[in-house]
């Protein structure tokens, strides 16, 4: 969770809005929620290297520099984000970091850096984007500072199948934008992409745009909402120094985010449907494409679920081991590991009073 300066301030970022982005994420509550990157993107470096190679900060719109509006950010105990390309050039024509990796990357941790955008605009042809960001991955390790590496690739070569040996996030769409069409494209484009997500590795669909014109109060719940279920980082992108009290309560909605930040991230799907005489087939399904460990995700249904009263008791029985587990009232919890399942038979010691009509369980 944090804050992103593209979708606000673009290529004319400057150093006195990152300053001031600093000071009101603190003192409008929102590092308290939880909003604690603060990530300048694009637009802050000079168009060339120096003659050794290193990139610099833009000294007409950063005259402070990169360590001292970094030690700003780390004084207000917020982290900070910067932001790179993996071509030749940054997609606003700044310079890449392609064949700079270990260059770059030691100048971003010696400046205090906390995380890093790497975007994928203008590579050679014939590269590989995973040996691109790969390099980079390499290339921070090697700084022996932790840095938290979001992948900024969605156009190539699907990141969600091989982001999370590279990195920590990957986007899954294309640019967010404030309007209820980019909203829904990028849900749509998301909706599917949960079990290749978990803790440290997740998917992006891009900045939040709440605050910014263009989406209604409603569209803006709607935003803040359906990126906290789709485990998105939450990264605010809207001038904090124009925030209505309205747009500030929607990214404050405390237990919204917790949804968001919930530890469970991983990908568990139930399956249940009624069987002859009032019986219930159930199947935990652990459709995690990543190790969570032997042992696996922890499942648990609700009897209402599958239309038994809450105090009725069931009986478990476990169909591949053939063993009854015991009787439950209220709810019953399993862990299954992942690519594995388990298929249960529920009996209800009295027959249900609700019955399964029409595909749909009765409210
Ligand atoms: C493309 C990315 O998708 C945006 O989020 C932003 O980083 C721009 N590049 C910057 O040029």
């Amino acid at each position: 969770m944090g804050f992103n300066t593209w979708s606000s301030f673009a290529l004319r970022v400057n150093e006195e809005d990152v300053r001031q982005t600093a000071d009101l994420l603190v003192s409008l509550g929102l590092k308290d929620m939880g909003y604690t990157y603060l990530v300048l993107d694009d637009g802050w470096s000079e168009h060339e290297r120096t003659p050794d190679g290193d990139l610099v900060a833009d000294y007409s719109r950063f005259p402070g520099g990169m360590a001292a509006l970094a030690g700003h950010i780390h004084a207000r105990n917020l982290s900070f984000g910067m932001y790179a390309d993996s071509g030749t050039s940054t997609c606003g024509g700044y310079p890449g970091s392609r064949g700079f990796e270990a260059r770059d990357a030691a100048a971003f941790a010696g400046w205090g850096a906390d995380y890093l955008k790497y975007d994928n605009c203008y590579p050679k042809e014939g590269d590989s984007v995973r040996a691109r960001y790969g390099a980079m991955r390499d290339a921070l390790n090697a700084t022996g500072r932790p840095i938290l590496f979001s992948l900024c690739e969605w156009g190539v070569e699907e990141p969600w199948l091989w982001g999370r040996a590279v990195g920590n996030s990957w986007r899954t769409t294309g640019d967010s934008s404030a309007s209820w069409l980019s909203l829904v494209n990028n849900l749509d484009n998301s909706v599917g992409l949960a079990r290749y997500a978990g803790p440290g590795a997740w998917n992006d669909p891009d900045m939040l745009q709440v605050g910014n014109p263009g989406l209604t109060l409603g569209e803006q719940r709607a935003n803040l909402a359906l990126w906290s279920l789709l485990k998105s980082p939450l990264m605010i992108s809207t001038r904090l120094q124009e925030l209505s009290n309205a747009s500030a309560a929607i990214l404050m909605a405390a237990e919204v985010v917790a949804i968001n930040q919930d530890d469970l991230g991983g990908s568990k799907e139930i399956y249940a449907g009624p069987l002859a005489g009032g019986d219930r087939a159930v199947v935990f399904f652990n459709r995690a494409e990543h190790d969570e460990g032997a042992a696996g995700a922890r499942f648990t249904l609700r009897t209402e679920q599958v239309g038994y009263q809450e105090d009725t008791a069931v009986r478990v029985r476990d169909l591949y081991a053939r063993r009854d587990i015991g009787t439950f009232r209220g709810r019953f919890s399993a862990r299954v590991p992942p690519h594995d399942v388990l298929v249960l038979r529920l009996t209800p010691e009295a027959a249900p009073i609700l019955e399964w009509e029409g595909g749909r369980w009765p409210r």
